[in-house]
C-alpha cells in the first residue's frame, strides 16, 4: 500500500523522538512491501521561529491532505512569553480542530516487565492495568472563549466552558464502541455535582446506553475517577470524558503504567486520516542528549498503521518488537530500575529495528 504521512516534527525532543519512528516505518514498508512516503510540516515554536505563527494554514493544508498525521512534541521555554493565540500549543490546538479529530484514544496498559517503575503497590500494579480513556478532544474549555478583560480596577480572566449534545454524542459512540471491543464496561467522568456541561454530558450518555444493551455503563464524578485510578485502576476497562479531564486524568493514568514515555495516543475524526502522538511533552530539559524514549512515539506510529492504514499484522510486529527489547533488559532513563541495561534514544531506536 502506499501511504503518504504528514511528519511534524515539532520542538524539544520531537526531532529525536520522529526521527526513530521513521526508521521503524521505513523499515515495516520494506518488510511487508509498503510504500510510506513522509511530507515534513513545521508546527509549534519551530513555525513561530520560521513563520511567526504556530501552524500556518499552508502547513495544516499538508496535514489534511495526508493519509494520517505522525507528530513529536511541541513548546518550550523559550516561547513561554508569546501571547496565548500564538503560542506552539495554539498550533497543535489548530490542528486538531482543523482535522476534526474530535476523539482521541490514551492506553494505559503496564507492560508486565515495567511494573517495577510503576509508582504503585505492587498488590495494586498486580490486580492489572489495561484501560482506555476516550477523551473529547475538539471542544470544552480548551475551545471556549479566553479571554482577560478588566473588572472594577483589577484584571478578571474568563475561559468559557460548552458542550453541546451533538458534540458529547459523537464522542459518547465512541466510547461505547470501543468499550464494545473491550470488556464492555464504560465509565463516564464528569462533574455533574457543579457544572451544567456535565449534567448534560451524563444525561446524553444514559440516553445512549439504551442503543448499547452489551455496554455497562457506569458514572463516576472526576475527583473520585483521579483517586480510583490510584487506588484501584484494575476496575476500569473504558473511561469516556471530555477535554480536559481528559488531559489531567490521562497524564495520571500514564504514570501508574510506569512513564508518560511510553504511552502512545490516536486521535481520530469522521476520517480515517488521524493524528498520532506519544502524550508526553517536549521536555525541553533533555532535548538534544540522545537519553529520550522513544517508545511513545514508536507505538504511536504502530497505532497509525493499525487504525488508520488497516495493517494489524504491522502494528504487531511494531509492538512484538518492543516488548522483546524491553524483555532483554533495555530501558531508557525514565524507565529505568537497578540491573537494566541503559540506553539513549538511537540506541533504543536501532534495539527496536533489530527486533522487528
Ligand atoms: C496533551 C497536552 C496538550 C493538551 C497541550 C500541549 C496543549 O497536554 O496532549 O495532553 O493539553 O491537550
Ligand atoms: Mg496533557
Amino acid at each position: 500500500m502506499k501511504k503518504n504521512i504528514a511528519v511534524i516534527r515539532g520542538d524539544g525532543i520531537g526531532p529525536e523522538i520522529v526521527n526513530q519512528a521513521l526508521l521503524v516505518l521505513d523499515k515495516i514498508a520494506d518488510k511487508f512491501g509498503h510504500e510510506f512516503t513522509y511530507t515534513d510540516v513545521d508546527m509549534g515554536g519551530c513555525a513561530i521561529d520560521k513563520f511567526g505563527d504556530p501552524l500556518p494554514q499552508s502547513e495544516l493544508d499538508k496535514c489534511t491532505a495526508s493519509d494520517s498525521v505522525l507528530l513529536g512534541a511541541v513548546g518550550g521555554p523559550k516561547w513561554n512569553d508569546v501571547p496565548g493565540p500564538m503560542r506552539p500549543e495554539k498550533g497543535l490546538l489548530r490542528l486538531r480542530a482543523g482535522m476534526g479529530v474530535y476523539s482521541n484514544n490514551r492506553p494505559a496498559k503496564i507492560w508486565p516487565q515495567l511494573a517495577d517503575a510503576s509508582p504503585l503497590k505492587p498488590e495494586i500494579v498486580e490486580k492489572g492495568i489495561d484501560f482506555i480513556i476516550v477523551r473529547e478532544l475538539i471542544g470544552g474549555i480548551y475551545f471556549g472563549k479566553h479571554e482577560t478583560i478588566e473588572k472594577d480596577g483589577q484584571k478578571v480572566a474568563i475561559d468559557e466552558l460548552t458542550y453541546s449534545e451533538e458534540e458529547i454524542r459523537r464522542i459518547g459512540r465512541i466510547g461505547f464502541e470501543t468499550a464494545q471491543k473491550r470488556g464492555k464496561r464504560l465509565c463516564s467522568v464528569e462533574k455533574s455535582n457543579v457544572l451544567d456541561s456535565s449534567r448534560l454530558w451524563k444525561k446524553v450518555m444514559h440516553e445512549l446506553a439504551a442503543e448499547y444493551p452489551d455496554v455497562q455503563l457506569s458514572d463516576m464524578l472526576v475527583d473520585n475517577c483521579a483517586m480510583q485510578i490510584v487506588k484501584d485502576p484494575s476496575q476500569f476497562d473504558v473511561v469516556v470524558t471530555e477535554n480536559m479531564f481528559g488531559d489531567i486524568l490521562s497524564d495520571e493514568a500514564s504514570m501508574i503504567t510506569g512513564s508518560i514515555g511510553m504511552i502512545p495516543s490516536s486521535s481520530l475524526g469522521a476520517t480515517s486520516c488521524g493524528l498520532y502522538e506519544p502524550i508526553h511533552g517536549s521536555a525541553p530539559d533533555i532535548a538534544g542528549r540522545d537519553i529520550a524514549n522513544p517508545i511513545g512515539t514508536i507505538l504511536s506510529a504502530a497505532m497509525m498503521l493499525r487504525f488508520s492504514f488497516n495493517m494489524a499484522a504491522e502494528a504487531d510486529c511494531i509492538e512484538n518488537a518492543v516488548s522483546r527489547v524491553l524483555d532483554a533488559g533495555y530501558r531508557t532513563g525514565d524507565i529505568f530500575s537497578p540491573g537494566c541495561k541503559k540506553v539513549g534514544c538511537t540506541e533504543m531506536g536501532k534495539l527496536i529495528l533489530e527486533q522487528l
